[in-house]
């Protein structure tokens, strides 16, 4: 039985997060993000009858934390450390001679557009979107393989763009280009969780081979074969590969699109890929994430342990949120065990300094639930007086992704120590309690609730 990528993670997904599979045609221009977005992005949905195409397509898979803690062999208590540790216990690929996504390879005639259902998102988009491919390199420097999602623009035939802005990356395809020297790309569909969530690491923190990594989290190699056209391995299990290359001669316009915060981002020149090659399996199902929603949950678990690294150099922590709403990027919340009156200031600073995607970060003490929206406000509105916790860094750095950075190209900072006061003063602030309330069985006195 297969133990990694997409098909491994079906049955589970059926058994356990009731797996919508819909067999009415639904269509890919607007009609399945609809879908997705109805269903707030958190629901796995198989689109059986796809308009136009026979392919089906997969959605909603990484929208879910306990899904993906689940599914990645861990809990919300366990997590950070676990995704933390695997940085440290990297395991190789395992090279595998033959795999089921070299079933079907084409090389001629290859038209994307055609081969797959490519969905589109937004009224204003540029095109049609590979939204949830995994892709491949080399480091031509040092070897190392790295992944990361990128969006990748339809512009007809074999010609696909890539929106790539993560500085590492840019900086291989700048230094390419300056060697006149074109780079080999493969993109994946139909991954597992531990690929996504291996993807989001970033490389110019960690510098890890991200296949190593990958091993690292699943406990065990993943099994790769090699492409058809490059010089490059893949995941033998995922549904789809799509080879080619990176010319350093061609750009093309990319863009609109509806970014992560549901904004149009901006439009810009952006490198191409010719494909040479389309491997899949038999039956392929097309993975898809709808963008700004679901799909950015991978890369918040990934800040939440750079959240708590840093913040943990400073004060103990004891749970972290880089929160969904603000896209898993802007806003954290960090419960944290307060021992000295500075901590929470602190711990905002630290945690400010993670990324400088982070605008507002609140510290709360650890009798509040990051993940509770109502226990973090409840905290904001009870131990909080602006004047003397709330605090602005005005211009600093941030990101394009953030529509008001792009007034003046910085961001504020903001950070709020929702922590009580330490000793005497604190004693106001504990909460009240009701004895008894962990033993109290409801079905006892409602037993068909
Ligand atoms: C669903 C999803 C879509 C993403 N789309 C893009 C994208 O289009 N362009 C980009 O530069 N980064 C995108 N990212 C973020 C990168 O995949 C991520 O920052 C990754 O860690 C970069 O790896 P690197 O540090 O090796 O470059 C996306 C992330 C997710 C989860």
């Amino acid at each position: 039985m297969e133990k990694q990528m997409l098909r491994a993670c079906l049955g589970k997904l059926r058994d356990q997060y009731g797996l919508l599979e819909c067999n009415v045609e639904a269509d890919p221009k607007f009609e399945i993000g609809g879908i997705l977005e109805k269903l707030g992005n958190t629901t796995p949905v198989l689109f059986n009858r796809v308009k136009g195409h026979k392919m089906p397509i997969i959605g909603g898979m990484f929208g879910d934390r306990e899904m993906f803690y689940d599914f990645t062999g861990t809990t919300r208590e366990e997590r950070i450390f676990k995704y933390m540790n695997a940085v440290n216990r990297t395991i190789p690929p395992r090279l595998l001679s033959d795999g089921p996504v070299k079933e079907n390879i084409i090389t001629r005639n290859i038209d994307i557009g055609k081969i797959f259902p490519l969905p589109t998102f937004h009224e204003l988009d540029s095109s049609s979107f590979i939204t949830a491919g995994v892709m491949v390199v080399r480091d031509p420097d040092d070897g190392k393989i790295y992944t990361s999602i990128r969006r990748f623009q339809f512009n007809g035939g074999n010609n696909i763009s890539a929106l790539v802005t993560s500085p590492f990356l840019s900086d291989k395809i700048k230094q390419a280009r300056a060697q006149k020297k074109n780079l080999e790309v493969a993109v994946v569909l139909g991954y597992d969780y531990y690929f996504c969530l291996a993807s989001q690491l970033g490389s110019d923190l960690y510098g890890v081979d991200k296949y190593d990594y990958d091993g690292g989290l699943r406990g065990e190699p993943l099994d790769v074969v090699k492409c058809h056209t490059i010089d490059l391995e893949v995941p033998a299990y995922a549904e789809i590969v799509i080879e080619g290359v990176i010319p350093y001669n061609e750009e093309v316009t990319e863009g609109p699109f509806g970014e992560l915060m549901g904004y149009y981002g901006s439009v810009a020149k952006h490198p191409v890929i010719r494909v040479s090659a389309v491997m899949h399996r038999n039956q392929p199902i097309f993975q898809i994430s709808a963008p700004c929603k679901e799909e950015h949950l991978s890369n918040g678990l990934i800040r939440d342990i750079e959240v708590y690294a840093h913040v943990s150099r400073i004060v103990k922590v004891k749970d972290v949120n880089v929160t969904i709403g603000a896209g898993c990027r802007f806003h954290a919340v960090v419960s944290i065990n307060k021992k000295s009156p500075g901590d929470g200031k602190a711990a905002a600073i630290a945690a400010l300094g993670s990324s400088k995607d982070i605008k507002h970060v609140v510290i709360v003490d650890d009798d509040i639930d990051v993940f509770d929206p109502g226990d973090v406000e409840g905290a904001i509105a009870a131990r909080v007086q602006a004047s003397k916790d709330v605090f602005i860094i005005a211009g600093a750095n941030g990101t394009g992704l953030d529509p008001s950075h792009l007034l003046e190209m910085t961001s504020d900072k903001v950070g709020i120590d929702a922590t009580k006061p330490l000793g005497e003063l604190g004693k106001g602030f504990e909460k009240a309690r009701i004895p008894g309330y962990e033993s109290i069985d409801l079905k006892k006195f409602f037993p068909n609730l």
